[in-house]
């Protein structure tokens, strides 16, 4: 399994996700020692399983990303069991509930603000802590989302929350640059997954549609003409990852098929 992260140590949040499994499996693919992490751990523990039956190394442990001692429980037992420091880490865990602006109620904000942003920076500062004790140039990517470059008026928690990811993303790039270590993240578009299906279902709701009318009038609006796959993300993740991509920290990527251009 030779590739681009031969031999590195990779964490994933979210891993037990639809996005964080394909990057789990994109990185494992390329030679990477991945760790996949997640509040509710069964499905990392079964694609770490399926990475580990393909030939692959993958280790899954539960980390709650709202929790600093959780992190940093889960990172100990990770560089315990690959028996080294982390050299990337990926931040996938992410929530999002569909409510129209004036019936967002205060604890659905909170949920989302402590899970999407304030979770994105405890994973950032323990990563970013790890790798500046252990000298490690590492590689840390946010996952953010077109949501957080505009308005978005049923799901406004989740958009302000990745609008804070993006700004987030500036400051811990400045941050650790001294170090060698860089700080990026991807704005994915309309992923083909469950998260998409659940705004589209409130969507259809709220206009008095069906689902699948739903999908195809936002798939209609995509440049490319086509719904994102998980595999799409994982794409530019990989890249973020790699040396490729070396001389870039603090950028925010659209990765969305042309939804958003700036
Ligand atoms: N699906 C999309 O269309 C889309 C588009 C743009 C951005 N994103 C972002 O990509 C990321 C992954 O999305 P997905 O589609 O795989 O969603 P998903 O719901 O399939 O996965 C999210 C994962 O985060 C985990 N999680 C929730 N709260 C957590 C916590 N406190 N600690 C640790 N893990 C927690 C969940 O258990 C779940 O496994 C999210 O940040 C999402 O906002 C998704």
């Amino acid at each position: 399994m030779a590739g681009r992260f031969e031999g590195k140590r990779i964490l994933v949040t979210g891993g037990g996700g639809e996005i964080g499994t394909a990057i789990a499996r994109r990185l494992a693919g390329e030679g990477g020692l991945v760790i996949l992490t997640d509040v509710a751990v069964g499905r990392s523990e079964e694609t770490a399983q399926a990475i580990r039956s393909s030939g692959g190394n993958a280790w899954a442990f539960s980390m709650d990303v709202t929790s600093p001692s959780s992190v940093a429980s889960a990172l100990d037992q990770a560089e315990q069991a690959t028996g080294g420091p982390l050299f990337g880490a990926v931040t996938a865990a992410g929530v999002l509930k569909i409510f129209d602006f004036l019936d967002l109620p205060k604890e659905n904000w909170d949920l989302t603000m402590n899970v999407n942003l304030t979770g994105t920076f405890l994973v950032f500062q323990e990563v970013g802590r790890r790798m500046v004790d252990t000298g490690v140039k590492g590689r840390i990517v946010g996952i953010s989302s077109v949501s957080g470059r505009g308005g978005r008026p049923n799901v406004v928690d989740y958009a302000a929350s990745k609008a804070g990811v993006i700004s987030l993303v500036r400051s811990a790039a400045l941050a650790l640059a001294r170090y060698g270590i860089t700080v990026n993240a991807v704005c994915p578009g309309v992923v083909d997954s469950e998260m998409t299906r659940k705004v589209h279902q409130g969507r259809a709701a709220l206009k008095g549609i069906t689902l699948e009318e739903s999908l195809a009038s936002m798939v209609s609006t995509i440049p490319l003409g086509r719904i994102q796959t998980p595999d799409d993300v994982a794409d530019v993740v990989a890249f973020l990852l790699s040396d490729d991509a070396g001389y870039m920290t603090g950028q925010s990527l659209n990765a969305c098929g042309g939804l958003e251009m700036d």
